[in-house]
């Protein structure tokens, strides 16, 4: 039976490889296959698994017969060097979330890590940041590619619910939660890429909740171009630049 999700090796020097990610794939309970030099990963997408994690000379990128997906702190780069030298207002989530070196924060949602990086640079070695994400793949290469850049964000694969309940409540200063919107509003091809590996459970009163209880300070929900996961849950709106394009909400925590 073809699996959903399985690890493999690239095909450039598989022999270098082979015996760590046949580690890795034990430790992550994924079913590791052989791959000889230069052989295609494309017969393996149609008889062995949907998806395949694949370390090579880049660290790990994942594939399925429409193309691949590998870590790159881009985004989160380019907003950290238009940070650089201006004020932290000038970025949506930092403002709201009132973040300061030494703060803790859990991102709910955390897919690539760019909110997560930017966060982390702010609250610095002092602080916490914690990332969920629901998806294995996405959840994998975040780790790994988090690991390689040395930043300090702790992944936990699952399902935000499932791990907001394991938190104290008030053990974090702020939560924030970007959902999947299905809207076409983040034309980039990463972010297309990036939907096929992710989780499209919308957003629930259940997670809000949660995510106050475990928040000292603020939770802040992303709500897309139009904000209709917001209207969809009752969430206020709460106003910034004109020159952002996504609609936000902001709770307080403590509930
Ligand atoms: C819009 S992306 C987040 C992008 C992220 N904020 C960033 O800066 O890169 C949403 C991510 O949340 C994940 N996700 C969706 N529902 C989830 C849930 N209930 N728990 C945890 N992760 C979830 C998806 O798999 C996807 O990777």
């Amino acid at each position: 039976m073809k699996l959903p999700l399985a690890v493999t090796v690239s095909p450039k020097n598989p022999g270098r490889y082979q015996q760590e990610a046949r580690a890795r794939a034990a430790e992550w309970g994924l079913t590791y296959f052989e791959r000889a030099m230069k052989s295609p990963l494309e017969p393996m997408l149609e008889e062995l698994a949907d998806v395949f994690l694949v370390l090579g000379g880049d660290g790990w990128t994942v594939h399925d017969a429409k193309g691949s997906l590998f870590f790159s702190p881009g985004m989160a780069q380019v907003r950290l060097r238009r940070l650089a030298g201006t004020a932290q207002d000038e970025d949506t989530i930092l403002r709201l979330c009132e973040l300061k070196a030494g703060d803790s924060l859990v991102d709910c949602t955390l897919g690539l890590a760019a909110d997560a990086i930017v966060c982390a640079s702010v609250v610095g070695p002092t602080g916490r940041v914690l990332g969920i994400e629901a998806s294995m793949p996405l959840a994998i290469i975040a780790r790994e590619g988090l690991r390689a850049l040395a930043a300090n964000i702790e992944v936990r694969h699952g399902l935000a619910d499932d791990v907001l309940r394991t938190l104290e409540p008030g053990s974090f200063d702020c939560v924030i939660i970007d959902p999947m919107f299905d809207e076409p509003n983040r034309a980039s091809v990463q972010f297309e890429t990036l939907r096929r590996f992710a989780v499209h459970e919308p957003l629930t009163h259940e997670t809000v909740r949660l995510a106050q209880r475990v928040a000292r300070r603020w939770v802040v929900v992303k709500g897309g171009r139009r904000g209709a996961e917001l209207t969809r849950l009752g969430l206020p709106r709460i106003a910034v630049r004109r020159a952002s394009p996504l609609q936000w909400a902001r709770l307080p925590g403590g509930a």
